[in-house]
C-alpha cells in the first residue's frame, strides 16, 4: 500500500510517500481498497504541529475515506467484501488501503462515487452535530456561517437552508458567486469588511440566532457579539492559528491569548440570552452509535438530494503536498481530495 506520512512538522513539501506491505484485517475488522481520501483542515494543522490530538511523528493522518471492501477479517460477515463504502478512521487515512472496524464503515448508496463519499464524513458529520443536534437550528431563523465556502461550510450551509434557515457566509470574495448559487443569502469578505458591522447592517441590529465559527481567536469574541438574544454560538476549531506553510507557534499562541476565556461566563450569558457550544468529532470515539446514527441520517439526506457533497479537486498520492497548498492558499471551493492509482 501507499501512505502519505508526516515525519515531522513543516512546509507541505514535508510531506512523504512511503510503500508497505499490504494490511490484513485483524478481527472485527474490513480492509477497503480506498479510491479517495479526505483532506482536512486539521491535517494541515498537524503537519504544522498545532493540533494537540495528533500522535507523534512519524504520523499518517486522515480521517475519511471512499472506496471498495476487498476483505474481511475473523468475525465478519463475508458479504462486505465487493460493496462501495465510505467510512471514519483514527488518523492513517491518507493511505490507498485501510483496515477499519465495521462500524466505521457504512455502504454507498447507488449513484454516490468514492469521491463524493469521502467528502461527507467529516464534514458532514461536524455539520450535522453543529447545525441539528447542538446548535437545533430551526425554520426561520438565521445562520451565520464562516468559511462557508470550505468543507464544512457547504455541508452547513446545506443543512441550514433544508431547515429553512437564511444563511449569511463569510468567505474570500472569490467564492460568493458560488455561495449565492448555493443560496446563501448575504456574503461578507471577512479580510475586507468587518463581519460584526455587516451582520448588524443585514440583520436590522437584531443578530442570529446561530454563528459557526472555526476561525478561533479573536473571531469566538466577535462571533459572539452577532447573536441576537437565544442565539448559539457553536466554536469548532481554530484555522487562526495557521498564518504561514512553516511551522510557527507565534500565530498559535497569538490566537490563543485572543480566545474570549473570560468573555462566556454565566451571568453574562444568562443576560445575554446566549448560549455557546463546542464540537470536536475527533472526541466523539467514544459515541459510536450516535455517530453512525447521524451517519445513517446523512446518507438519507444524500438519497433525497439535500446532501450534495462539492468536490473542489482531486490530487494524487504523489502530490499530496499540492492538496496542502491549495487549502492554504484558499482557493479550495468545497472539499479536497486524494486520490489512488485506482481511483
Ligand atoms: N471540530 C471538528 O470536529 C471539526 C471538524 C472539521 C473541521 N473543523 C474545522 O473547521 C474549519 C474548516 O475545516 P475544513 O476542513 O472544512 O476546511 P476548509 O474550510 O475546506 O478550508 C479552509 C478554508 O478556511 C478558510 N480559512 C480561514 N482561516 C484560514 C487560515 N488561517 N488559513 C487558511 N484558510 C483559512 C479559507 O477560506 P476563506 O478564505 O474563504 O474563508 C480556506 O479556504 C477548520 O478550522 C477545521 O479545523 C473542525
Amino acid at each position: 500500500m501507499r501512505q502519505i506520512w508526516i515525519p515531522r512538522a513543516g512546509a507541505p513539501e514535508v510531506l512523504e510517500l512511503r510503500e508497505a506491505p499490504d494490511p490484513t484485517p485483524g478481527p472485527g475488522q474490513v480492509r477497503v481498497r480506498v479510491e479517495a481520501a479526505g483532506v482536512n483542515f486539521a491535517d494541515i494543522m498537524g503537519r504544522l504541529g498545532v493540533y494537540p490530538d495528533l500522535p507523534p511523528m512519524p504520523v499518517v493522518p486522515g480521517y475519511e475515506f471512499g472506496g471498495r471492501v476487498d476483505a474481511v477479517g475473523e468475525g465478519v460477515d463475508a458479504g462486505w467484501i465487493g460493496k462501495d463504502v465510505l467510512g471514519l478512521c483514527r488518523f492513517g487515512g491518507y493511505s490507498d488501503v485501510v483496515c477499519v472496524r465495521e462500524n466505521q464503515l457504512t455502504e454507498r448508496p447507488e449513484g454516490m462515487s468514492a469521491e463524493e463519499g469521502a467528502a461527507i464524513p467529516v464534514n458532514y458529520l461536524t455539520a450535522y452535530q453543529l447545525v441539528v443536534v447542538m446548535g437545533g437550528l430551526s425554520a426561520g431563523e438565521t445562520v451565520l456561517v464562516h468559511s462557508a465556502g470550505g468543507g464544512v461550510g457547504i455541508a452547513a450551509t446545506q443543512l441550514a437552508l433544508h431547515r429553512g434557515a437564511t444563511v449569511i457566509g463569510t468567505a474570500s470574495r472569490g467564492k460568493h458567486d458560488f455561495l449565492r448559487g448555493l443560496g446563501v443569502s448575504h456574503c461578507i469578505d471577512y479580510r475586507s469588511e468587518d463581519f460584526v458591522e455587516r451582520v448588524k447592517e443585514i440583520t436590522n441590529g437584531r443578530g442570529v440566532e446561530l454563528v459557526l465559527d472555526a476561525v478561533g481567536g479573536s473571531s469566538f469574541k466577535k462571533s459572539y457579539r452577532c447573536l441576537a438574544p437565544s442565539g448559539r454560538l457553536g466554536m469548532f476549531g481554530f484555522s487562526a492559528a495557521v498564518a504561514g506553510k512553516e511551522k510557527s507557534l507565534l500565530s498559535y499562541l497569538k490566537g490563543a491569548a485572543a480566545m474570549p476565556w473570560f468573555d462566556f461566563n454565566p451571568v453574562a450569558l444568562m443576560n445575554g440570552n446566549k448560549g455557546v457550544f463546542g464540537v470536536n468529532l475527533g472526541r466523539m470515539w467514544g459515541e459510536p452509535e450516535r455517530v453512525r446514527g447521524w451517519l445513517a441520517a446523512l446518507v438519507e439526506l444524500y438519497r433525497e438530494g439535500v446532501v450534495r457533497p462539492k468536490v473542489d479537486s482531486t490530487f494524487p498520492f504523489e502530490d499530496a503536498a499540492g492538496a496542502h497548498h491549495r487549502i492554504q492558499d484558499r482557493l479550495n471551493v468545497g472539499k479536497v481530495l486524494l486520490v489512488s492509482r485506482r481511483g
